[in-house]
């Protein structure tokens, strides 16, 4: 027993010194290319640390709305309208990159929320994502690393103040690619986002997560990226074609499944998110404006205020009910010790009437005897004289 024990965990100490992860680069790149089993098996139970890289990605630091700018390109955090105007660029430009470099990429999480409502970004997010495979993943990184792309909108223009004259939207991101996409452990998460699409100008990005068949033998056909989200191959593909923000998109096969799986349906129901209403007619979700929090403050207040006097309305209602059965029930109680009361006087009485009708049957008997004792005699008498 002992020296099966010593296999086995020899054998373990084996395959955790090959990992991927501990392998230097040149080993990595001998491996067969698009085999998913080239990739550092998935754990999730086992939080091991496996040849952990330090963190590469970076945020300011501060509250939360700085998270969203990559610290080299950060200066000032935006007002929303900017924001907004860099989001669709970055998507838009991303999209377009991708596509025109034949990598696949699709649309996830909230992103993709997003495209189920109306195929345009959620308004309130501040966050872009978007998935490859990590054969794409590691395309990029060999093909695309470090790209700084200069992209010039066919769709938007914008005032040019040199010029004083419209001219394209024109932008540069920064594509880079994480050196830890090559162990697919989540380790600390500091290194769960693969790679980034950055706007220059200010450091809002779209995060890239890779996904891999980490375990293709004992789970085959079962996605996950760093951050344990998890996908079956027939989720994931065939991909859908699409449009998002007016750029041709890609989404996964069962959008619906992976959506509610990871919001639940209230995510494809509600009609109000974070100061937004969506509006039916135009299929746009609108920000709330002071007026309308008013308005919606007050309604609220009354909705409040009349589910306070209904509240206490009903238990007025309990109260009378409640105090309408305690009468009843007194009632009901008086009326049995009266019923129980003229029993008793009647057993009393009746007592009496019993003893008359005895007295009465005692009486017909007799009262027959006579008759036939009389009849009798007479009879005698009327024989005694004929004879
Ligand atoms: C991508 O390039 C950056 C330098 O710009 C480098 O630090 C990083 O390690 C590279 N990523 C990969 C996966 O090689």
């Amino acid at each position: 027993m002992r020296t099966l024990e010593t296999i086995l965990i020899l054998a373990s100490l084996l395959s955790f010194l090959t990992d991927a992860s501990l392998l230097p680069r040149s080993a990595l790149a001998s491996r067969p290319r698009l085999s998913p089993g080239g990739w550092a098996p998935f754990r999730r139970k086992k939080e091991v640390h496996v040849g952990e890289l330090p963190k590469y990605f970076h945020e300011p630091d501060g509250n939360k709305a700085l998270h969203h700018y990559d610290t080299r390109y950060h200066h000032r955090e935006l007002p929303y309208d900017d924001k907004q105007d860099t989001q669709l660029h970055l998507i838009r430009s991303y999209l377009e990159y991708f596509q025109k470099h034949g990598m696949e990429t699709w649309l996830a999480h909230g992103t993709l929320l997003g495209w189920w409502w109306n195929a345009k970004l959620l308004p309130w997010d501040w966050d872009i994502d978007t998935q490859v495979s990590v054969a794409t993943l590691r395309f990029m990184a060999e093909k695309h690393n470090s790209t700084k792309y200069t992209y010039v909108s066919s769709l938007d223009t914008e005032f040019d103040p040199a010029t004083s004259k419209q001219v394209p939207v024109t932008r540069t991101y920064h594509l880079d690619v994480n050196p830890a996409i090559y162990t697919r452990y989540r380790n600390s998460g500091d290194n769960v986002i693969d790679a980034r699409w950055i706007d220059v100008r200010n450091g809002l990005y779209i995060d890239i997560t890779g996904v891999a068949e980490t375990m293709p033998k004992e789970s085959p056909g079962i996605w996950t990226c760093k951050n344990y989200h998890k996908y079956k191959s027939r989720e994931l593909w065939p991909m859908r074609e699409t449009i998002y923000e007016r750029v041709v998109a890609k989404v996964p096969y069962a959008y619906e499944r992976i959506i509610t799986g990871e919001y639940g349906e209230r995510a494809i129901i509600m009609e109000e998110y974070e100061g937004h209403r969506w509006s039916p007619v135009d299929h746009v979700w609108y920000k709330k404006n002071k007026a309308d929090e008013k308005i919606e403050l007050t309604e609220q207040m009354e909705a409040r205020k009349k589910k306070q006097d209904q509240k206490v309305e009903k238990l007025n209602k309990e109260y009378e009910e409640e105090k309408k059965k305690l009468i009843e029930g007194e009632g009901e109680r008086k009326a049995k010790e009266d019923r129980a009361r003229e029993e008793a006087e009647e057993r009393a009485a009746g007592g009496g009437r019993e003893s008359s009708k005895d007295r009465a049957v005692e009486r017909r008997s007799f009262t027959g005897n006579i008759l036939l004792s009389q009849a009798a005699a007479e009879l005698q008498q009327s024989e005694r004289q004929s004879s």
